[in-house]
């Protein structure tokens, strides 16, 4: 597809982390509204689960459970999630973007955790009208393990390299991967991964937070698209980032 920007938001700026269920009201505000200020042709975004996901996925996928409680925890971490989705994309259209929400855990079917398949030509025609459709992360089922849990990261990773996305950013609630004296790292390649160290976060995240998502990133720069993480909370960020203006970003290439 031409020209195909795949931008994810994480959780990390929609909702606070250190508490359950808790949205960042005024961030889902100036994320919309950047969003919608941009014209631009094929945008799909992605959003992360944030406190509407981890913290309940983490209590449940950490107890003996049989099918009945299996049942009962997916329907407690979809409905979270969902609540969020609607929210945002709530606050997306009100800032009239043409955003539609898909939720993945309704047409993806996942093997060991990695997405086996995914119907995506439901995505392709709705870009073709210039609807910007909305994914996040879910509870899918996994046809070895039963249900488990999707990351935002890995969809972003997959529907970069099926749809072969012409830019991939990620924003989070930093400036991008820090080294270890607090310092920006602007470019990660597998070949300085070693000096890259990540901090056990004080949050929640169940898919591994900046050490999960690098790995999705890496595996989509061995595919040669490249991506950035950038922080979606300073003002401005998103939507210059959607411009094509060079912003303060963590540069991920092979
Ligand atoms: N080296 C590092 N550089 C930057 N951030 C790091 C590093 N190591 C760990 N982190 C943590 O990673 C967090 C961002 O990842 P996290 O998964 O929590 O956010 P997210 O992906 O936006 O959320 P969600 O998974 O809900 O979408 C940062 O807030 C920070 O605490
Ligand atoms: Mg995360």
């Amino acid at each position: 597809m031409k020209d195909l920007t795949i931008l994810k938001i994480g959780g990390s700026v929609l909702t606070h982390k250190h508490d359950e269920r808790s949205l960042r009201t005024d961030m889902i505000n100036q994320v919309a509204n950047e969003i919608a200020d941009v014209q631009r042709d094929g945008l799909i975004l992605v959003h992360g689960a944030g406190s509407y996901g981890h913290p309940q996925a983490a209590k449940h996928f950490s107890i003996e459970k049989d099918l009945a409680a299996d049942a009962f925890a997916v329907f407690d971490i979809n409905a979270n999630v969902m609540e969020l989705d609607m929210y945002f994309v709530s606050h997306l259209v009100d800032s009239k973007a043409p955003a539609v929400a898909l939720h993945p855990m309704n047409f993806t079917l996942l093997d060991e955790g990695r997405i086996h398949s995914m119907m995506t030509e439901q995505i392709v025609e709705m870009l073709k009208r210039d609807f910007i459709p909305v994914l996040h992360g879910d509870v899918v089922f996994d046809r070895k393990q039963g249900y488990a849990i999707l990351s935002g990261d890995q969809i972003v990773s997959y529907l970069a390299r099926e749809l072969g996305a012409k830019r991939v950013g990620v924003a989070v609630d930093v400036d991008g991967v820090m080294g270890k004296d607090g310092e920006l790292i602007e470019h990660i390649t597998p070949r300085n991964l070693d000096g890259v160290t990540f901090t056990e976060s004080s949050t929640i995240d169940v898919t591994g937070a900046m050490r999960g998502k690098i790995r999705e990133l890496l595996e989509l720069a061995e595919a040669g698209i490249d991506s950035y993480i950038f922080n979606g909370m300073k003002k401005g960020n998103i939507k210059r980032w959607l411009e094509g203006e060079k912003i303060l970003s963590t540069h991920i290439s092979d």
